[in-house]
């Protein structure tokens, strides 16, 4: 089977990439540079020099792809994401992007299309379990990822020959990643790095357990799906950071610093108890890091070479 990823050198697009080779699958994975493609080609996958927003490289891409995987996901990292400029990409790759390969896919007559997005488009449920079912609340930061959503729910909706629209809502990602490095950074400073309630639920993601759970997606009926680790309260979040760097321990955020971040932040300060048990039961995916660890932070060099 001929899978087309796109965001592939992204750290979600990667470890999917490397999971989706190793299980036997041809890869065609979108690269923006030689250089990039010449990294992509070290990982097994078959690199394809375009945009998201170029329609006949995209086109050409998923000729004869039986499913395309959308994990385009530039997150502003560190300081950087409290400037609301910077979140444009990352919006205009969520809405218009995730338009642009569900449309491609259908032009191409592409059976499946798995788009990746986050469990924080949930309303914060306190100390409740959240799955597929609990209410999203959508704001300004939450809308694109909703958006992005719909265009691949609406492929599979309006199938008359069996297509297939996955959306993976993963957790926050930590690991082997440029915005983990920036946390872990920060509490080494002393800066306040938690958000929201101490007592408050977090949905987390290793960086390893993303590609096979993308691989799993390649058989599961169309939905969506939470895909993340067991939740952690967020104190024993910030205190995995805090010990990542070699402290005792880090504060959370005050109100006048959640003020600047704004509308943005506010996604990533919610109680978020979340459940992947549907996407276990439907996949016989289950995270090989169930439990948050300080075995989940690397020190020293990044593992891989793309960044
Ligand atoms: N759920 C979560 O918590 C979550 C999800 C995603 C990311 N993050 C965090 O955010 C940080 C940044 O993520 P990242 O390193 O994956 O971001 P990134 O590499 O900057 O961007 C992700 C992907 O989008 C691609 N892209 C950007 N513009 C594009 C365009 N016009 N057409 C096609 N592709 C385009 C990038 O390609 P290029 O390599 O060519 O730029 C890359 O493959 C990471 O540390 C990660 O942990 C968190």
């Amino acid at each position: 089977m001929r899978i087309a990823v796109t965001g592939a050198t992204g750290v979600v697009g990667r470890s999917a990439v490397v999971s989706l080779v190793a299980a036997g699958y041809d890869v065609v994975a979108l690269a923006r540079t030689p250089e990039k493609a010449l990294l992509l080609r070290g990982l097994g996958a078959e690199p394809w020099l375009a945009s998201l927003f170029d329609d006949e490289g995209l086109a050409g891409m998923l000729e004869g792809a039986d499913a395309v995987c959308n994990l385009t996901t530039p997150v502003p990292v560190g300081r950087l994401a409290l400037r609301p400029h910077a979140w444009k990409l990352h919006d205009r790759l969520r809405t218009e992007g995730a338009r642009r390969v569900v449309e491609a896919a259908r032009e191409a007559r592409v059976r499946r299309v798995v788009q990746g997005s986050v469990s924080c488009l949930y309303a914060d449920q306190g100390d409740s379990w959240v799955d597929e079912l609990a209410p999203v609340e959508i704001t300004c930061a939450t809308e694109p990822m909703s958006v992005g959503e719909s265009h691949v729910q609406d492929f599979a909706a309006g199938a008359v020959g069996g297509r297939t629209g996955v959306v993976l809502r993963f957790g926050t990602v930590i690991g082997d990643d440029a915005s983990t490095r920036a946390i872990v950074r920060a509490a080494r400073h002393g800066h306040a790095v938690g958000l929201g309630s101490p007592d408050g639920w977090a949905h987390v993601i290793h960086t390893d357990d993303i590609g096979p759970s993308v691989v799993a997606a390649m058989s599961v009926p169309s939905g969506v799906y939470n895909v993340g680790a067991e939740p952690v309260r967020r104190r024993d979040l910030v205190a995995a950071y805090a010990a990542a760097a070699g402290r005792d321990g880090a504060g959370f955020v005050g109100a006048v610093a959640r003020r600047v971040g704004g509308a943005r932040l506010e996604p990533l300060t919610r109680s978020l108890r979340v459940s992947s048990r549907r996407f276990t039961a439907q996949s016989g995916w289950a995270p090989r890091r169930p439990h948050l660890d300080g075995s989940w932070f690397v020190s020293g060099q990044p593992r891989e070479a793309l960044r």
